[in-house]
């Protein structure tokens, strides 16, 4: 597997791929990779010809306060589970190749309305960074593939939104979430937890999946999420949100079958999220 670090380098190197008419596959990450990402990899590995993984930490997407200086930067090792999951290409560009200008200065994509709400509302400016970093991604890689996790599922559906509105000839790939044995979702957020969160981080799966149970059985939506923040708080977590959504991420209405229970929490410092996909009775 190649790392590239330079734009002229990672386009020659895939117009070289796409004259032979091999299918592109990307898979964007921030790095410091665990078995979410691999699954990613074999994803778009079983899709397409040539498989190019990224791994940029974007500072756009960061709110003030946030874990941008702390985030995990692990290259070797990424490189290394990179290439045992058979990725062609990894680009991993410096922050002045991405942005040569100062951020504020820097065009931003914002993808209205899916944006809002949810991790949005929490984390204000969160998804401009997030479509301006993936759209850039596509017009460097132009893949025919992108994979992405259906951990972050506003943020896939931000991406599809982004792809639909700006015509990006481009299949976006949902990929399921990968857990831990005792159900927590692999997020490299995780690695924050101290022995004694970490003991407690799996609640959160279990409780959501209660919840999700009571829901498909017929309960009340209103009593269920406010008796799901309650249980959630007195598991220890610190709830930012738990909404019941339809898949679409619009309103749940009384025709809505396809639904999505979503919730981010705070354990200690660390900001985790998870979802529940579940069918609504009749
Ligand atoms: O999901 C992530 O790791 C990031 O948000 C992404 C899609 C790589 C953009 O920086």
């Amino acid at each position: 597997m190649h790392t590239l670090r330079e734009i002229p380098d990672l386009r020659t190197t895939l117009n070289h791929h796409r004259r032979r008419g091999q299918r592109i596959g990307l898979v964007p990450t921030m790095g410091n990779l665990h078995a979410g990402h691999l699954a990613l990899v074999a994803a778009a590995r079983e899709r397409c010809d040539v498989v190019v993984a990224t791994i940029f930490v974007n500072p756009m997407q960061f709110g003030a306060g946030e874990d941008l200086a702390a985030y995990p930067r692990t290259l070797s090792d990424d490189q290394a589970q990179l290439e045992a999951a058979g990725c062609d290409l990894l680009f991993a560009p410096a922050v002045d190749i991405v942005y040569p200008r100062p951020l504020e200065s820097q065009t931003r994509v914002r993808v209205p309305e899916v944006s809002e709400g949810l991790c949005g509302g929490s984390r204000p400016g969160h998804f401009d960074g997030v479509a301006t970093i993936v759209a850039m991604l596509f017009n460097l890689v132009q893949p025919d593939v992108a994979c992405f996790g259906q951990k972050d599922y506003q943020q896939l559906a931000v991406i599809q939104r982004l792809v639909d509105d700006l015509h990006f000839p481009i299949e976006i790939q949902g990929v399921p979430i990968v857990r831990d044995e005792d159900g927590l979702a692999l997020s490299s957020r995780n690695a924050y937890l101290d022995t004694h969160q970490r003991a407690i981080a799996p609640r959160f799966y279990s409780i959501l999946r209660e919840l999700r149970q009571h829901l498909e059985e017929g309960a009340g939506v209103d009593t269920t999420l406010a008796g799901g923040l309650a249980r959630l708080g007195e598991a220890g977590f610190v709830p930012d949100y738990l909404e019941l959504r339809a898949e679409d991420l619009g309103p749940v209405t009384a025709t809505t079958r396809d639904a999505i229970l979503l919730a981010a929490v705070r354990l200690g410092t660390t900001r985790l999220i998870d979802n529940q996909p579940l069918l609504l009775p009749r």
